[in-house]
């Protein structure tokens, strides 16, 4: 395989692989040379739907010959049926929109902030966040992020976050209820190393935040859009969040993100509190328009969990063959292979790419596989062989 440089005019903030794509179609890509292959990372969590879907890139051609773009000050038909059908879905009852996952939970700090002053009082400004979370790489979010590598060198911090270890009850106690306004959580952590939260200590958090007037918040931008095997991550646990945020997979690779809200938190939010250019544009809205219709049309999140229950089959297989393995992790088809040490996950991320399957890292120790959400089970075989390959060549 050719190895392809950095250029030099782009700063030097991704620690790029040596691959340059140039194509892609469903669970393909391919890249200058026209070497195909099996795409397993989907854009990290974005192309649920695979690449360039035939119906979503439908409706975004009609929308390019129509209108791109159009102020929030006017009213836009795309978004106003989009955030219909993502609160028809959910238990939200009004959204914002927004360019992408950090903005999408900068939007919800700052709702949170000011629902606490509103019905809390000046003092109620802390959000509580988790170790290893990961919420984004504005000022806010990386200081709410529970990962002392993403905040290096960005210090002063922004204020207002108390982090505590994720899935631990005891460490609940020392929230001061007067003072703090919202907790922010993944209920799989991603980034994290594919980190299912505990039931117990979700519904504990529920709980929590119902007594003291705190609103939970999930960050579902990577979790939301069927990746787990529901529309929505919350959804299988039986809880509702106050607020929870999109991006990734909601415009199928099209940028854009959201903020979803019961209504009396969403009332915090009033003409002037929040804007965005971009957010909700008529593109925008209209590629995740397509792909939330197309979602619910075809059972993709119902799809995405049988898929994932087949893999974590074949996972488990390869998992007894190699001692290397430690444990398999997985919601729907978000999975992770834990390897029991750092150089190794690294090793098969790259193995597995010189084989055409491209996979990722979350953390040092975890192969993070993240198909399409329609993919299927021969491609899945396809992908298992190859990591067969991969382990047997360590
Ligand atoms: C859970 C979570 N929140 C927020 C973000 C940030 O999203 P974006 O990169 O679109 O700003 C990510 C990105 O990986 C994520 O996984």
């Amino acid at each position: 395989m050719e190895p392809t440089v950095q250029n030099q005019a782009v700063m030097a903030t991704y620690n790029r692989f040596p691959l340059t794509i140039i194509k892609g179609r469903g669970s393909y890509v391919w890249d200058e040379q026209g070497n195909q292959f099996l795409d397993y990372t989907a854009g990290i969590a974005t192309c649920n739907l695979g690449h360039v879907p035939d119906y979503v890139q439908e409706r975004l051609q009609h929308q390019l010959d129509t209108l791109w773009h159009c102020s929030n000050l006017y009213h836009i038909p795309p978004q106003d049926k989009l955030a219909t059908l993502l609160i028809e879905q959910s238990c939200a009852d009004q959204v914002f929109f927004c360019n992408s996952g950090a903005e999408a939970n900068e939007a919800a700090i700052k709702l949170a902030r000011k629902y606490g002053k509103e019905a809390k009082g000046e003092d109620a400004y802390t959000i509580v966040t988790f170790t290893q979370s990961f919420h984004g790489r504005t000022l806010a979010t990386l200081s709410a992020t529970g990962q002392a590598k993403i905040q290096q060198g960005f210090e002063p911090l922004v204020q207002g976050f108390q982090c505590l270890p994720y899935n631990n009850t005891e460490a609940l106690a020392t929230i001061d209820p007067t003072k703090t306004c919202a907790i922010l959580l993944e209920v799989v952590q991603g980034e994290g190393g594919v980190v299912p939260a505990d039931p117990a200590w979700l519904d504990g958090i529920r709980s929590l935040c119902q007594k003291e007037n705190i609103l939970l918040m999930i960050d579902e931008v990577q979790t939301g859009m069927g990746r787990t095997g529901s529309l929505f991550g919350y959804q299988q646990y039986g809880i509702q969040p106050d607020v929870f945020t999109l991006a990734k997979g909601l415009g199928s690779g099209f940028p854009i993100g959201a903020v979803l809200a019961k209504a009396h938190v969403a009332a915090c939010f009033q003409a002037g509190s929040h804007g965005s250019t971009f957010g909700g544009n008529p593109l925008a809205t209209t590629a995740g328009l397509a792909t939330l219709e197309y979602m619910l049309a075809h059972t993709i999140p119902e799809q995405a969990k049988t898929l994932g229950e087949y893999f974590v089959t074949k996972l488990a297989a390869l998992q007894e063959t190699y001692a290397v393995i430690d444990t398999i992790r997985a919601a729907g088809l978000l999975m992770g292979i834990v390897i029991k040490d750092s150089d190794t996950a690294l090793q098969i991320v790259t193995k597995a790419r010189n084989n055409k399957l491209l996979v990722l890292l979350a953390g040092p120790q975890v192969v993070r596989i993240l198909p399409p959400l329609t993919t299927t089970k021969a491609e899945i075989d396809q992908a298992v062989t190859i990591l067969d390959t991969c382990f047997s060549q360590l």
